[in-house]
């Protein structure tokens, strides 16, 4: 019987491409509101995009969480990556990722914390506006937070660069075991040695 949830060596399971996928989504909201502002100034759709920075951050760093625990939980039954050079900055590349999408968010609720600015989440008053100032907590998103998220966005899109060099270059199957059918042909679950 095939399991569709979980990993095996020939394809990513269900959880793992429902983490893939709906993050892949809130990324390109979270980012669409800050690139369109940087390139035509501020509009109605920034402002609306943008409206939700902080509550939609903090989403995607509960879910980087949980999805780093699946990927650990899964780590022997996901599909190998290459041996050779390619495969180790393949490895690097997505424990960059999930660092990034760990520390970009975390250190801006750490200096949400830290500072007087008060912080709302989900229309929830967290912390009232006036708090004291903690510099060391402060320090670290003030310093990196922005200059990490557009390494984020930028690694983001390599990461699609390579996909599309697997897909229309090599011709692999990289991209049909996130996207393609997620039954094993053949309804064995075996990974692939
Ligand atoms: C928007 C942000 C994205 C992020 C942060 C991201 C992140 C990741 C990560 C960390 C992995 C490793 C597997 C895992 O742990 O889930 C992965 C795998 C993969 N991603 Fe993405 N991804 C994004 C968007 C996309 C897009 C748009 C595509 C398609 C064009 C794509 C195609 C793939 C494929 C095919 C794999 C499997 C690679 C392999 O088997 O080695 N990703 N992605
Ligand atoms: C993955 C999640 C997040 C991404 C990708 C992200 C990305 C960004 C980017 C690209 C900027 C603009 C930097 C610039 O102007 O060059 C920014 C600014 C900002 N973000 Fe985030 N952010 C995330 C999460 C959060 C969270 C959770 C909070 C608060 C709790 C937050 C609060 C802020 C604030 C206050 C600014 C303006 C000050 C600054 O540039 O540091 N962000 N963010």
């Amino acid at each position: 019987m095939a399991h569709r949830w979980r990993d095996t060596g020939l394809r990513y399971g269900l959880v793992t491409r429902l983490f893939h996928w709906s993050m892949a989504f809130l990324l390109c909201w979270q980012f669409s509101g800050l690139v369109l502002g940087r390139l035509f100034g501020r509009s109605w759709l920034t402002d609306a995009l943008n409206g939700t920075h902080g509550s939609l951050g903090v989403t995607i760093l509960i879910m980087a969480a949980v999805r780093a625990l699946w990927g650990f939980y899964n780590l022997k039954d996901r599909p190998a990556h290459e041996h050779g050079l390619l495969g180790l900055a393949a490895r690097a590349g997505h424990i960059l990722l999930y660092l990034l999408m760990l520390a970009v968010p975390g250190m801006a609720l750490l200096r949400a914390f830290g500072s007087e600015w008060g912080l709302t989440l989900y229309g929830l008053e967290i912390m009232a506006k006036g708090g004291e100032r903690v510099d060391w907590m402060v320090a670290p998103a003030r310093l990196l937070h922005g200059t990490l998220a557009w390494t984020l966005l930028t690694m983001i899109g390599g990461h699609i660069a390579m996909v599309i060099i697997h897909r229309f270059v090599w011709k692999d199957e990289v991209l049909s075991r996130m996207a393609g059918p997620s039954r094993n042909t053949g309804g064995v679950a075996a990974p692939a040695e």
